[in-house]
C-alpha cells in the first residue's frame, strides 16, 4: 500500500513540481520581458552606437538640426562622426559632470530584441559647484571643437557660433540670476521617430524632475518646437522665447527657454 501510494505520490509530486517549475519559469519570463520591454537606466559608453543612432534618427525632426548644419547630406560622415565623438565625451565615466539616461525597449522588428529606443543628456556639474563655487565644470562641447569639430564640414560655422552665444545669453538672462548653480541642465533629448508618443520622452524627463528634487534644483533647458508639446505637458514653465537672426542669413532660428521648480510645484504625482 505505502509502496503504491509512494509510487502513485511520486509521479503527482513530480508532475506538480514540473508544473510548478513551468509557472515559475513562464512568471520570471514575463517579469523580465516586461522589464526589458520599458528599462530606464544610465548609459554606458558600449552604448555608443545605439545612442548614436537614435540621435541621428531623431534629431533632424528638430529645425534646429538642419539649420546648424545645413551641409549634413553632403557631409554625412562629418555629421555621425562630430556627434558620436561629443557623445563619447558624455557617455565617459570620466567626465562625470554629465550623464546620459537612455530607454531601452523591445525592438518592433524583433521581439526578442531589446535596443536603445530614447535618450536624454545632463549636466550635473551643479552637484560639484555647489561644493566649490571655484570649479570649472567639464565643456565636452569645446573637446569636440577643439578636435576638428570647428571645422566640421557639415555645419555652418556663423550659426554654430550663433547658436553657442544664444544658449549662454538664454542661461545668463533667465536661468542663472533665479537658480545660479542650482540646475540641472537638459542639453539634448530625443526619441526614435518609431518609438515616439509612447511615453518616453516623459519618462526621461521625469527622471530629471525627480534629480531636481531630491537634490533641490531646477530643471532647466532651451526646446525646440517638438520639445516645447513635451514639456509643456509635463507643466514646465516658459521663461522667455526668441529667434535667433544673423545679418544676411534668411534663415533663423527660434527658440524657448523653459524650466520646472519642484519648489513651485510641490509633490508631483509620477
Ligand atoms: C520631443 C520628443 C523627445 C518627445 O518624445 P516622446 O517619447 O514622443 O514623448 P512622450 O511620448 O513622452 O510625449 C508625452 C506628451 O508630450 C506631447 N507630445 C510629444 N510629442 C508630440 C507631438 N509630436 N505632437 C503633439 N504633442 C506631442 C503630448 O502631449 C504627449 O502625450 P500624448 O502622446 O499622450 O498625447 C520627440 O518628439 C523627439 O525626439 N523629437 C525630435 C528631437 C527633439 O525635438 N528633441 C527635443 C529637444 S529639446
Amino acid at each position: 500500500m505505502g509502496i503504491k501510494l509512494g509510487q502513485r505520490r511520486k509521479p503527482q509530486n513530480l508532475s506538480t513540481l514540473i508544473c510548478y517549475g513551468r509557472a515559475l519559469c513562464i512568471m520570471h519570463q514575463l517579469f523580465f520581458t516586461t522589464l526589458a520591454a520599458n528599462t530606464l537606466r544610465p548609459g554606458v559608453p558600449s552604448d555608443i552606437d545605439g545612442v548614436v543612432d537614435v540621435v541621428l534618427a531623431a534629431m533632424p525632426l528638430d529645425p534646429q538640426w538642419d539649420w546648424r548644419f545645413p551641409y549634413r547630406h553632403e557631409y554625412p560622415e562629418d555629421n555621425y562622426k562630430y556627434t558620436k565623438m561629443l557623445f563619447e565625451y558624455f557617455l565617459d565615466p570620466e567626465w562625470d559632470d554629465w550623464t546620459v539616461m537612455v530607454i531601452e525597449a523591445t525592438s518592433n522588428e524583433d521581439p526578442d530584441v531589446s535596443k536603445i529606443v530614447a535618450f536624454s543628456v545632463w549636466d550635473i556639474s551643479y552637484i560639484r559647484v555647489l561644493k566649490n563655487p571655484e570649479y570649472e565644470p567639464q565643456n565636452p562641447m569645446r573637446e569636440v571643437s577643439k578636435r576638428g569639430g570647428a571645422t566640421r564640414r557639415d555645419a555652418n560655422p556663423e550659426r554654430m557660433k550663433a547658436f553657442r552665444e544664444s544658449g549662454d545669453e538664454v542661461m545668463e538672462t533667465y536661468f542663472n540670476p533665479l537658480y545660479g548653480p542650482r540646475q540641472i541642465h537638459l542639453q539634448i533629448l530625443g526619441t526614435h521617430p518609431d518609438y515616439q508618443r509612447h511615453g518616453h520622452g516623459s519618462t526621461l524627463c521625469r527622471w530629471g524632475m525627480d534629480k531636481a528634487r531630491e537634490d533641490d534644483v531646477a530643471l532647466t533647458l532651451i526646446a525646440s518646437p517638438m520639445g516645447k508639446l513635451l514639456y509643456t505637458h509635463l507643466e514646465f514653465r516658459l521663461a522667455g522665447s526668441g529667434v535667433i537672426e544673423i545679418p544676411g542669413d534668411p534663415e533663423t532660428n527660434s527658440w524657448d527657454a523653459m524650466d520646472w521648480d519642484p519648489n513651485m510645484h510641490g509633490k508631483l504625482e509620477l
